[in-house]
């Protein structure tokens, strides 16, 4: 256990809601690991409270905090400074404390990156295919151009919503983000709706399957269930599969690098998913 004691310093993630949250576990986890003396908790924030809650990490001087939904946009304009990687994503999931400043990070786009690297995928010159258009979809389509996909295509049942996330990568990238299934097969189909969740787990995004191969990855950002049906149809295609945990795991780890402002060993990974999560 985690000594608490006057020199402790404070880390929470913010959002609403946050009692399901997993980062209490992996932070605390990692402060264990590294012998670090931080304790992590969780701030449940609404949205009109926001600017009160920017101003008491100041006046708390709380260390850092992890943003959750709904905050990740509406936090940018009360920080002191957004990093690179946020302002390209337009999103921030990690807020540090330095010396009174205040600076936004993003790592979920590197989090979803890094769990597919793992799995021996590489996004060079790959026709990758989402589906959804909520909030996350915007930085990991930005990452998907960035690390030079050759290209994305975004569907949605909400089509609207795809072709506006469409136009903005579009403005942002100058690259072709299509919202039409025009093509016979994917190197990469990824699940970021909700459908398929816990406890909804007889039921799966309406993609057609034949989209996939044996040489397709087909990924889902939940991981609860751990194989959600999408996931489980894809594999019995031959797809390779990856589920949300991995993303979940390394954008933790990459906050807590910000956060303590020192790189983490590789091993930390697994030790969170057999410690953490047993697995
Ligand atoms: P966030 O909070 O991450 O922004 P969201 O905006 O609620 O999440 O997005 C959830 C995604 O799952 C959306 O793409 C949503 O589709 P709509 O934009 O049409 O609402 C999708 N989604 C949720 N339930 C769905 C369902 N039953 N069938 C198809 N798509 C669904």
């Amino acid at each position: 256990m985690i000594e608490i004691n006057g020199k402790t310093k404070q880390l929470a993630v913010i959002g609403n809601p946050v009692e399901h949250s997993f980062s209490p576990q992996i932070h605390n986890f990692i402060s264990e690991e590294l012998g670090k003396n931080y304790v992590y908790g969780t701030f449940c924030v609404e949205s009109e409270n926001l600017a009160a809650a920017v101003r008491g990490i100041r006046a708390l001087g709380i260390a850092g905090v992890n943003v959750t939904v709904p905050h990740k946009q509406a936090i940018m304009p009360y920080l002191d400074e957004i990093s690179e990687s946020a302002g390209y994503y337009n999103s921030v999931n990690t807020v540090v404390n330095r010396g009174g400043k205040l600076i936004g990070y993003s790592t979920d786009a590197e989090g979803f990156y890094m769990s597919l690297v793992r799995e021996g995928f590489d996004f060079h010159g790959k026709d990758i295919l989402v589906l959804g258009a909520g909030g996350v979809v915007q930085p990991l389509v930005m990452m998907f151009v960035k690390e030079g996909a050759a290209s994305v295509t975004i569907i949605n049942r909400t089509a609207e919503k795809a072709e506006r996330i469409a136009a903005t990568v579009r403005e942002k990238t100058g690259a072709d983000v299509e919202c039409k299934i025009t093509r016979a097969r994917y190197d990469l189909v990824v699940n970021m709706t909700s459908v398929g969740l816990y406890p909804n787990v007889d039921k799966m995004p309406s993609a057609d399957l034949d989209l996939l191969d044996e040489n397709s990855f087909a990924a889902d950002l939940i991981y609860n269930p751990e194989e959600t049906l999408f996931l489980k149809r894809a594999k019995e295609r031959g797809a390779k599969t990856v589920n949300g945990l991995g993303m979940l795991i390394f954008q933790a780890i990459r906050a807590y690098e910000l956060f303590i402002d020192e790189k983490i060993g590789n091993e930390m990974y697994d030790k969170i998913l057999k410690e953490v999560f047993k697995r």
